[in-house]
């Protein structure tokens, strides 16, 4: 979703802002635009598209500005051209602004705006804010905080703003309500960022706004303000740096790359508690490590640190998220309920909005998220939290929102997922729902020690089974190849291998494009049937077990309509030999288990689906990485 960057430095502006802007592309964007300041005038940039384009008009301008604020956006309020590209600027062309999140109440304020002979010039929600701005400075007496504190109070909903204005050399305002946004401290200058991955390339030492906290950014520092006008102190916090994270590291796409690394991953996430099979796990503060993007907050902040009377006092466990998260929490359902005999309810965090949450001091409310941005997910985390549940966060980013929000945390340890489709951090996060299941199972005597022992074994041995689907890819691309001419593609698996069903129809149709639905086999029959024919491949995940042959029956009933057969089974299932007429090969995995191995073929097949289409399957059109909007 959309971005904010900004420097002030020694160093030409526009390659700087574009590089911060690159590192933002992966959250996925429309449009891209800069404001710098040049002898006291004030240039905008912006355009329709990608940062390519933003870059052929930085190279026919060729600025020699050392200060600007840039941004990505990605279209709410207007379609994505260069009229509401940002920076958006008020009616003297003195004030540029560039914005994220969404101004809940702009129409009001166009209106009142309007009628004070203001001019607009874009669809936008964002340029009521440079117009509000302008308005409150009419009364500041040059004070631009007091301007930007009188007009951020007036703005509903969450935003994060950067401000410059030629009235005012060499400083960067920002301003953040409820979103995200840090201020990266160099020597000699300065950056600011939505996104802190944007600053790793210049500085590991960055500053969060906290809520309702506008800043004064000049080359030598940061000054912080709270919306009433009080100075606060804030220590800068250290990135851990990782050289690793923005690299394709020779693969072509970063999503193949990530693919390909989930077997790493699992092995980091799994032996930093699984060290020792024959000890209760220990999810505690004290054990954590953290993860390559990790910044070092106090530690004390990450892990579970519910105490055992609370842990057993659980009665209810619910699981808020979104898209990939959201599968992860499905299976999560699955993993909890019967190693803890808990009930689990697993939520799409959007419909918590509106409606009553039944949730108490006895539920244990977990939000799961790779991005921690994720809006829909956060509020609802909120109000379970505010309606006095436990909160308990999964997230790839120990330095998000959502870390935030949430005073205990399992931190994924998969570094930053590029790619927009969520492949690794799916994994990381089923993994971390049997940790915690088995955990929590240990400490309400729900498992027995062998029970325990045999299971974290089990649980080491899945790396290695990734890595043998992770070998027959070539055979798994010959398959998409062959089937990328469908229409539509059904998926259809039960238990543990339904979400799987749900997040391979997902994979397949933010990548490729081509329409796909996932759905509980035993549901096919109740009206997903009707739309069968010779021409619909049907993907069954066929896992042996104890819903084994009930799926295998579900598959038949697609079979005798013809459907193209396609399964996710062990190749030496003799079943299976005879049903499909082709198998994307999965080896011998224990039932239980089979959520971390049954997935990969999917994401490879649609992968190589959606390359052989030439799709961009890093970027896929409309989508974002990091949905910050609800
Ligand atoms: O950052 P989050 O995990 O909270 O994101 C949730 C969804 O937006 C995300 O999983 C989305 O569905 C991905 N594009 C899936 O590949």
């Amino acid at each position: 979703m959309c971005g904010i960057v900004g420097y002030l430095g020694p160093t030409p502006a526009a390659s700087v802002l574009l590089s911060e802007l690159k590192c933002l592309e992966y959250r996925g964007y429309d449009s891209a635009g800069v404001a710098m300041i040049e002898n006291g005038q004030l240039m905008v940039l912006k355009t329709a598209g990608k940062l390519a384009n933003l870059e052929n008009l930085l190279n026919e301008k060729s600025p020699g500005a050392t200060w600007g604020i840039g941004h990505t956006r990605w279209a709410t309020h207007g379609i994505p051209n260069d009229q509401n590209a940002h920076p958006h600027t008020d009616c003297t062309g003195t004030i540029a602004l560039v914005h994220n999140g969404i101004i809940e109440n702009y129409d009001l304020l166009r209106d009142e705006l309007i009628a004070t002979g203001h001019t607009f010039h874009s669809e936008t929600d964002t340029e009521v804010a440079s117009h509000l701005i302008e308005e409150e400075y009419k009364n500041a007496e040059g004070d631009m905080i007091l301007a930007i504190r009188q007009a951020a109070k007036r703005l509903k909903g969450a935003y994060a703003l950067g401000i410059v204005s030629p009235a005012h050399p060499e400083i960067i305002y920002a301003v953040n309500q409820h979103y995200s946004l840090a201020v990266g401290i160099g020597d000699g200058e300065c950056f600011l960022a939505s996104d802190s991955v944007a600053v790793r390339q210049y500085t590991n030492k960055v500053i969060r706004l906290e809520q309702s906290e506008i800043a004064q950014i000049t080359m030598h520092g940061v000054r912080l303000f709270s919306f009433e006008g009080d100075e606060v102190t804030r220590r800068p916090q250290v990135l851990d740096m990782n050289p690793m994270i923005m690299d394709k590291q020779g693969y072509r796409h970063y999503l193949h790359k990530e693919i390909h690394e989930q077997p790493i991953i699992l092995r980091q996430t799994l032996s930093k508690y699984l060290a020792n099979c024959d000890k209760p796990l220990d999810l505690s503060p004290a054990h954590m490590t953290f993860a390559p993007e990790s910044i070092d907050l106090d530690p004390s902040n990450y892990g579970v640190s519910f105490t055992d009377q609370e842990l057993r006092s659980v009665e209810r466990v619910s699981v808020v998220a979104c898209g990939t998260a959201y599968h992860a929490g499905l299976v999560g359902k699955y993993i909890i309920e019967e190693l803890c005999g808990i009930p689990v309810d697993v939520e799409i965090a959007s419909e918590i909005r509106g409606r009553r949450m039944l949730v108490n001091n006895k539920t244990l409310a977990i939000a799961v998220s790779q991005s921690g941005e994720t809006a829909d997910t956060i509020a609802a985390l909120s109000e379970a939290k505010a309606n006095g549940a436990f909160t308990l966060g999964i997230t790839n980013r120990p330095d998000s929102h959502l870390a935030r929000v949430t005073s205990n945390l399992i931190v994924t340890e998969c570094g930053i997922e590029v790619s927009v489709a969520a492949t690794k951090t799916f994994v990381a996060q089923v993994a971390c729902f049997y940790l915690l299941a088995i955990y929590l199972a240990e400490k309400r005597g729900t498992i027995d020690l062998q029970k325990a022992k045999a299971l974290k074994l089990d649980l080491l041995r899945v790396p290695s089974l990734q890595e043998k689907v992770l070998a027959s890819e070539e055979y798994i691309k010959e398959k998409a190849v062959q089937y990328s001419e469908a229409k539509a593609v059904v998926f259809i698996g039960r238990g543990l291998s339904y979400p799987i069903a749900l997040e391979g129809a997902l994979k397949l149709k933010e990548l490729s494009y081509i329409h796909a639905s996932g759905y509980a086999a035993g549901e096919l029959k109740h009206g997903p049937i009707a739309v069968l024919d010779s021409q619909m491949p049907v993907i069954t995940i066929l896992i042996p077990g104890s819903v084994y042959d009930k799926t295998l029956s579900n598959a038949q009933e697609a079979k005798a309509r013809h459907a193209k057969m396609i399964a996710v089974a062990q190749e030496s299932d003799p079943e299976a030999k005879k049903t499909f007429e082709t198998i994307l090969p999965i080896p011998a995995v224990s039932e239980f288990l089979s959520p971390m191995v049954s997935v990969l073929p999917l994401q490879l097949f649609s992968y190589f689906v959606a390359d052989y289409l030439g799709k961009d399957v890093d970027q896929p059109r409309n989508l974002a990485k990091s949905v910050t909007v609800e």
